[in-house]
């Protein structure tokens, strides 16, 4: 089985693409609804949280983990790595947890052609500099002349959050918030933009038409689950592992008739009563 977590209803956005790309395999769903939103906690509640999660699904017969949670992915993923598959007193070593972060790294930094990146995401995955280290990491490694720098221009966004999830997203006020939001990028002569937050997908088209056509935004889900098929491609040891019988179960830490509708209209994904239920992390 394969776990998907998010902070709430953002990583449908995520386990939208996955489904498409990867529909053979089983699937566990877990937003914690009744803490959401993350994106301005500090990074102990948010690793906290996001443990209890990662252990909830490792009960539940995850054998991995992707943490669609930019939030989550920037300040918890780390630090769990290490206590569940490197901790010697842990009983999951030989499972897996990836986050979202490195996908989207990997096709910007092969992107860019005028080494000029911006990422856009929540106040905690943007203070956390977790997209600047990755995208600097990467760059180095691919061997480029040491004389070329990357620049990476970072704005948080912590208002399209609760804009996106009221509805409000396709609403004048929004696209004028987003306006103000993209300004500095703008002014950078970025050429690459990450959408470094769950949420964001929703509002692409507006994200292209404001940032114009010079500009290549980079939208989350797809890339990510290209790199789970290609992940399970090079890891035959653990793909083997996944069950694969087409079943899809939903968990929401707060109330799954809700839950069911918001996903419904949020992602468009038809969720079975029977296959909601609310859980107690
Ligand atoms: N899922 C979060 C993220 O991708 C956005 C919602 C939240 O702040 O919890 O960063």
């Amino acid at each position: 089985m394969i776990g998907v977590f998010d902070s709430g209803y953002g990583g449908l956005t995520v386990l939208k693409e996955i489904l498409k790309a990867l529909p053979q395999y089983d699937y566990l769903y877990l937003g914690d609804n009744a803490r959401t939103p993350y994106g301005n906690r500090s990074k102990e509640t948010v690793t906290r949280f996001t443990d209890e999660a990662v252990r909830f699904l490792f009960e539940n017969g995850a054998r991995l983990i992707i943490i669609a949670c930019y939030t989550a992915s920037a300040l918890a993923l780390r630090e769990l790595q290490e206590k569940y598959l490197r901790s010697p007193k842990s009983k999951y070593r030989d499972r897996k947890i990836l986050g979202v972060i490195r996908p989207i790294v990997e096709t910007a930094v092969t992107e860019t052609k005028s080494n000029r990146i911006g990422v856009v995401g929540t106040r905690g995955t943007i203070t956390s500099k977790a997209f600047e280290v990755e995208l600097k990491n990467q760059f180095a490694a691919l061997e480029r002349s040491l004389d070329i720098k990357l620049t990476v221009v970072s704005q948080a966004c912590p208002l399209l959050v609760p804009l996106i999830e009221e509805h409000w997203h396709t609403k004048p006020e929004a696209r004028m918030i987003l306006r103000k939001y993209l300004r500095p990028l703008k002014s950078h002569n970025i050429d690459t933009l990450i959408l470094g937050c769950t949420h964001y997908p929703l509002m692409l088209r507006d994200f292209k038409r404001i940032m114009g056509k010079r500009t290549r935004v980079l939208d989350s889900g797809k890339t990510v689950a290209e790199s789970l098929k290609n992940y399970l491609a090079w890891h035959p040891e653990i793909e083997c592992q996944l069950t694969k019988e087409g079943k899809r179960a939903f968990y929401t830490t707060d109330d799954p008739e809700r839950f069911r509708e918001f996903t419904k209209t949020f992602a468009g994904i038809t969720i079975p009563t029977q296959s909601c239920r609310a859980v107690c992390l």
